[in-house]
């Protein structure tokens, strides 16, 4: 099978007042099939963030190509969507407002934008919560908008940059346990951020080590728990092996 979504021998650098250059990726390479979820974890700093922004077309690499279906990345495109490392709502926007952004920006009638938009807002747990402001509601709800907004032009990818780091442990077991069921139903490739390890690990197919800055894949673990998962796979003995594998290659 082809990769969906291919990175090769990314090269990123930075241009920085206090030292020469900064390299943020170098030589950074990885492949995602299709139907795939592939969890990335490494230290703070190593460049996460970045690798995001190129597999989503928002940066372009100074060396090294990103490819989706063998074609080259060089823009944005809506069949990727994109969760950012916080969750980016308009304050001035209702829920609904916030989600059918992007429907707009493409010209989408406004009752077809509606039903659909409605459609996210179920799909993320929202309903009843249409008409709230973002600041009415919770951090996890806030995030459940932003997943909302990324899944509304059904995209086959999905990029996740750290979508609950900002939340407490209950609410982010709760939003894990949503994103196993949203994945099982719509089955796209996800690319996900996180710095939890239980989290890579309950979540996906695969997970890749970052080293330190410049990132590049230092490691790689399978995740050979059948589907679909439940929260509770995280207290079988398989389950804290890996992690514990897992985090013994990640190095500051
Ligand atoms: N726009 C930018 N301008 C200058 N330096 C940047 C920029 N974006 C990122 N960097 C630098 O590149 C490196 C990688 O940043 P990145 O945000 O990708 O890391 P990360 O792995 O996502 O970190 P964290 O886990 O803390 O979110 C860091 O040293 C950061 O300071
Ligand atoms: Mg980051």
């Amino acid at each position: 099978m082809a990769p969906i979504l291919e990175a090769d021998s990314l090269r990123v650098t930075f241009d920085d007042p206090h030292r020469a250059m900064l390299i943020a990726v170098d030589g950074l390479s990885l492949a995602v099939e299709a139907g795939e979820f592939l969890a990335i974890v490494g230290p703070s700093g190593c460049g996460k963030s970045t690798l995001l922004r190129l597999l989503s077309g928002l940066l372009r690499p100074m060396a090294g190509q990103v490819s989706l279906r063998g074609q080259p990345l060089a823009a944005p495109r809506r069949e990727i969507g994109y969760v950012f490392q916080r969750a980016n709502l308009m304050p001035w926007r209702t829920v609904l407002g916030n989600i059918i952004l992007p429907l707009e920006i493409d010209g989408v009638a406004r009752e077809e934008r509606e039903t659909r938009a409605r459609e996210q807002i179920a799909l993320v747990g929202l309903e009843g919560f249409a008409d709230a402001y973002p600041q009415q509601l919770s951090g996890g709800m806030q995030q459940r908008v932003a997943l909302a907004r990324a899944l509304i032009h059904k995209p086959s990818v999905l990029l996740l940059d750290e979508p609950f780091g900002s939340l407490d442990a209950l609410t982010r077991e709760r939003m894990n346990a949503e994103l196993l069921r949203i994945f099982d139903l719509r089955s796209p490739t996800v690319v996900m951020v996180t710095h939890s390890i239980t989290e890579a690990v309950l979540l996906a197919d695969r997970v890749l080590v970052l080293s330190p800055r410049p990132g590049r894949v230092r490691a790689e673990f399978p995740v050979p728990l059948p589907r679909p998962r439940q929260v509770d796979v995280t207290s079988e003995p398989g389950f804290l092996q890996l992690v514990r594998a897992v985090r013994a290659e990640i190095v500051d």
